[in-house]
């Protein structure tokens, strides 16, 4: 009878955890860690100095060793590499400087033996205009690929603007897609229209309300769109048999053209493409790149990132300039500094809309990095301390967290850098990894010079080595919280996320977590300053179960409790 009691206890405490969940989500989902990586960056093990898919293989071990559950590769597909490998000219195939599609199966299979997922990077929207399909498209005659891009046959008139207009309103407006017109002397017609750079000509999704003075307007389901749909799940297909488990989509929100509201996108996501994929592979994962999770977990995504793009989600956070990328309009002093002269207003109002919008749904992920802007490691950011503050915030936010390679051990952004493969910017956020004392930092056996980009040539810099030799490292800290983060469910995806300081006095920032009897605080300074705050009394003085180890203090009191908060600190509380 006591036995029956408990189970039924036991069963109805269950459901409570896993209400939280989305229904019919990958069941890994809820405790996934995923580990980001840019392969040419991470692992040479042929000495030519570009990375490749052995090497990653090589280094699963130290992936399984962080706490990390699964990893996300930048695409690896056969490329015009005039964008990283977002230029794909075949999708059905490894590029060789990578190696082959069976060093992705021999990958995915040991991946696997170590329990770690691998997710592939789903150029969904665009390919490189080296592609057969683009060539084929060229031509004046109707072949099979013909409808695979739009080929308008002149070019509107700009609409006036009203004044400079950021990305946002720009890209929701039909001069989004005329500005997306590339003059072409293809026999096929005088312009095609690309998604990225003029390399990356845009596939054929169809137009939301298609203006019949523009012939090249294709409704989303006449039959050249409907073909691309196949083909764009023949793709999926294809790498889901070779064992994978999940894809994260590149420019998501940009299949379907002047689709201002995004509801002919998230309605061809909703109900084909994210449909057929979620009911084929039930245990498997899609992300999307759309920067909006209200309306991408709404399009039957699981996950969707919050970072640098869409209505720049969290650069009060982080980013020393505009975007997180080159210089210009950023804030000076983001909140994530030791002058501590920052604000959390902006990045609260938009995360917590986006957070409400999802929550039991889907995930809001703020990722450590990732490979289109400046690292963590950037700026006046750059001390061990600083990076275990942030390094808290990220692993212990609700969502699942996403780290980006190098993050865990502060890997340095290096401004400057030569820009290669259509980076810019962006490559100083790409450098090689850093592994022991050894030539080329343990990457690659090639010459220095030969190196896909120069390393951080500092000769104090932090390699996973030095930094697994020193119990206090960034390394070791980051694998502490990983674990509290599997220890204490309050501080996973799924539990609550709730800020109780005061937006007025953003230093320190604390939040809670969890409900009830499981429930942990997390107060974060970045600042230099120690700093105070009280907050409505919790009624019990919790336990500190984490953190970066320095002065803190919590005193429950009647009606506030205060707290005290040592300079560039960070402490995790148990209740
Ligand atoms: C995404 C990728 C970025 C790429 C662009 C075009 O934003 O993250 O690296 O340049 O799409 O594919």
């Amino acid at each position: 009878m006591t036995r029956r009691i408990l189970t039924v206890a036991l069963a109805a405490a269950m459901s409570l955890v896993a209400s939280a969940q989305k229904p019919g989500q990958p069941s890994w989902l809820s405790d996934a860690v995923v580990y980001q990586i840019y392969p040419s960056s991470f692992q040479d093990s042929d000495g030519n100095g570009i990375g490749d898919l052995p090497g990653i293989a090589s280094r699963l071990e130290y992936i399984k060793s962080v706490g990390v559950t699964a990893i996300w590769m930048n695409p690896i597909f056969v490329s015009g590499w005039t964008d990283g490998g977002y230029d794909v000219i075949d999708f059905y195939k490894v590029d060789p400087r990578f190696g082959t599609n069976t060093d992705l199966v021999n990958l995915v299979e040991k991946a696997h033996s170590l329990g770690i997922k691998v997710i592939l990077d789903l150029v969904a929207g665009h390919s490189s205009d080296q592609s057969e399909w683009f060539k084929q498209s060229q031509e004046a005659a109707n072949l099979r690929y013909s409808d695979y891009y739009i080929w308008p046959s002149f070019k509107p008139e700009m609409p006036a603007s009203d004044g400079p207009q950021d990305y946002y309103a720009l890209m929701n407006s039909s001069a989004g897609i005329i500005s997306k017109f590339v003059k072409s002397d293809a026999p096929r017609g005088p312009y095609y229209i690309k998604n990225f750079f003029d390399t990356q000509p845009a596939l054929n999704f169809g137009f939301a309300n298609p203006d019949p003075e523009h012939p090249w307007e294709q409704a989303v389901d006449a039959p050249g769109p409907m073909a691309m749909r196949r083909e764009l799940k023949n793709i999926m297909q294809f790498w889901m048999d070779k064992g994978v488990d999940g894809f994260r989509v590149d420019m998501a929100a940009s299949l379907v053209k002047n689709d201002f509201d995004k509801s002919a996108t998230i309605k061809l996501w909703k109900e084909d493409l994210a449909k057929w994929f979620h009911e084929n592979y039930p245990e498997n994962l899609l992300i999307a790149e759309w920067f909006n999770p209200s309306q991408s977990i709404a399009a039957d995504f699981n996950i969707d990132f919050f970072c640098h793009d869409g209505t720049y989600n969290y650069s009060t956070l982080f980013f020393y300039n505009r975007r997180g990328r080159g210089a210009g309009n950023g804030p000076v002093y983001p909140y994530f500094d030791l002058e501590g002269k920052g604000e959390l207003k902006t990045w609260y109002d938009l995360y917590t809309f986006q957070y409400e919008a999802v929550k039991g749904k889907g995930y809001v992920s703020m990722p450590s990095g990732n490979h289109d802007f400046n690292r963590l490691c950037d700026g006046a950011r750059t001390s061990t301390d600083q990076l275990k503050v942030a390094m808290t915030f990220f692993l212990t936010m609700p969502g699942v967290p996403f780290m980006y390679y190098g993050d865990e051990i502060g890997l340095k952004h290096i401004a400057g850098v030569p820009a290669v493969e259509g980076g810019g910017g962006r490559c100083g956020t790409r450098i090689p990894m850093l592994w022991d004392s050894s030539e080329n930092a343990g990457f690659s056996t090639a010459a220095t010079e030969k190196l896909y980009l120069p390393q951080d040539p500092d000769p104090s810099r932090r390699t996973v080595e030095s930094e697994l030799a020193d119990p206090n490292s960034l390394l070791n800290y980051v694998k502490r919280l990983l674990e509290l983060r599997k220890e204490f469910k309050a501080l996973g995806a799924d539990a609550d996320w709730k800020l109780v300081s005061s937006l007025e006095q953003p230093y320190p920032m604390i939040y809670q977590r969890g409900e009830g009897e499981s429930r942990c605080l997390v107060v974060i300074n970045p600042s230099a300053k120690q700093v105070s705050a009280a907050i409505p009394t919790e009624g019990v003085q919790p336990k500190v179960i984490g953190g970066t180890g320095k002065k803190q203090s919590y005193k429950a009191g009647k009606t506030e409790d205060k707290i005290i908060a040592a300079g560039c600190s960070a402490t995790i509380y148990k209740f």
